[in-house]
């Protein structure tokens, strides 16, 4: 299956009501969970890499096994660069031939991550490239203390900037936090569907890990098209790696991996049937 974009991959969930995984890796284990249950369970994918990790891995590689990787499945598969920072990730994620990136002007004033976000839209667009936008504050991390529903930002503003940058979606504030801290008094289904109704992209939502059945269910039907997921994906490849110690302290590095890998999968699975994704890939 040829790479997609964000934008086809997001308007097929948004229209049948389920929700593309955002999943982001971080090495080969990761990576070849995330495809090969993508595969197995023909999910449609969204497989990302964070510009914050570029300074932990190697990513000139990384992304070019991502996309060799998305080009041997039968899925539809986005290749996502999730929270750009900088013009330059986002240009090193173009160069990559990412079908996707994500802008997050979000520590900035909204005039500015407006200016910003338009910009590479523009640019991206031109070259065929899907732009998910953040408005709103999502926590990072265990940082959530002092975060309230005044912090989000009101309708119309988000309207007028969906509007004028042209982004594909967006990555909207609703109550959840990326890490391991989920504070902020859970979600808010009620943001959710104001914003949805606000306006014509597909919402995403970010900070996915440990999200119920239940949940992901609730989010869906009110606008959420993509969750991301990168925190439990990390802290199940350390369980796996201690469990697996534990059982043979003298287990090979390559016994080890090939366990991570397995229960990497596993979450992978669990996540993919909560957000009523499998079968889906067309
Ligand atoms: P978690 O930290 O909850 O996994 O969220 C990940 C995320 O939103 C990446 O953009």
């Amino acid at each position: 299956m040829a790479l997609v974009t964000l934008r086809q991959v997001l308007q097929d969930a948004r229209k049948r009501k389920y929700a593309v995984g955002g999943f982001n890796v971080f090495n080969f284990e990761t990576l070849g969970a995330v495809v090969e249950v993508a595969e197995e369970l023909k999910a449609p994918l969204v497989l990302g890499i964070a510009e914050r990790l570029f300074k932990f891995v190697d990513v000139d590689t990384l992304a070019a096994a991502m996309a060799r990787a998305a080009q041997r499945t039968s899925v539809p598969v986005a290749l996502h660069l999730d929270h750009g920072h900088t013009y330059e990730g986002v240009m090193r994620a173009v160069r990559w031939g990412f079908t996707s990136v994500m802008f997050d002007g979000s520590a900035l004033s909204i005039a500015e991550n407006l200016k910003k976000t338009k910009e590479i839209t523009r640019i991206a667009h031109s070259l065929g490239i899907s732009v998910e936008g953040e408005l709103g504050y999502i926590s990072h991390c265990d940082d959530v203390t002092g975060i309230t529903t005044n912090e989000f930002v009101p309708a119309d503003v988000v309207m007028d900037f969906v509007t004028k940058t042209k982004i594909d979606a967006l990555a909207v504030a609703a109550g959840t936090g990326h890490g391991t801290v989920k504070g902020m008094g859970g979600l808010n289904i009620a943001r959710l569907a104001e914003l949805s109704n606000a306006v014509d992209v597909p919402l995403v939502l970010h900070g996915g890990s440990k999200l119920s059945r239940e949940d992901c269910r609730l989010v869906i039907d009110n606008g959420i098209a993509k969750i991301n997921i990168a925190t439990d994906m990390s802290l199940s490849a350390a369980d796996r790696l201690r469990t697996e110690l534990a059982k043979s302290p003298s287990a090979n590095y390559i016994h080890l991996m090939t366990s991570v890998k397995k229960g990497v999968k596993d979450l992978v699975r669990k996540y993919m049937l909560n957000f009523d994704c499998i079968s889906r890939a067309i």
